[in-house]
């Protein structure tokens, strides 16, 4: 089992997709770790998003992301990182397959409603960016 860490974005949020979307992840199966409803803010998405800080989109980025109340998430299963790198899809909604949580619930290529880990190692640190160990579930 590994783990990868999530964030249902203040887009997603703010419509309402919070639900759907937990249910979606429930059933692609995945263990829910550690779960909070969370407003980043702006210093916490400079870090977070550090290494795109170079990008003409990280102003935009990090406006985006501290904008309103996020849900936070680490998760479980075999393979965690890939497994939910696969059931969000694409970056750009637009080229998101059919089925992925980017292409149903996904307004923009900047406004896209999930986060995902892109390594094992950047998982943990996500995790531990926003969870103490005494959040998460043994
Ligand atoms: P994320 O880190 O949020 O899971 O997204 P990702 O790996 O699929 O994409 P990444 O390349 O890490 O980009 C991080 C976030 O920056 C925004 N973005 N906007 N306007 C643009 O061209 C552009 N490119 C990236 C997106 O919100 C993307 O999720
Ligand atoms: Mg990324």
């Amino acid at each position: 089992m590994s783990r990868t860490f999530a964030i249902i974005k203040p887009d997603a949020v703010q419509n309402g997709h919070a639900g759907a979307i937990l249910a979606h992840i429930q059933k692609a199966g995945f263990k829910v770790l550690g779960m909070k409803l969370t407003q980043v803010s702006m210093p916490q998405a400079q870090r977070f998003y550090e290494v795109h800080a170079q990008r003409p989109f990280y102003g935009e980025l990090t406006e985006f992301m501290s904008s309103g109340p996020s849900v936070v998430l680490a998760l479980e299963a075999e393979g965690a990182v890939q497994k939910w790198r696969d059931t969000i899809g694409a970056t750009d909604p637009a080229e998101a397959a059919d089925g992925t949580i980017r292409k149903r619930f996904a307004e923009s290529k900047g406004r896209n409603a999930v986060h995902g880990s892109d390594s094992d190692e950047n998982a943990e640190i996500e995790i531990a960016f926003f969870f103490a160990g005494t959040e998460l579930v043994g």
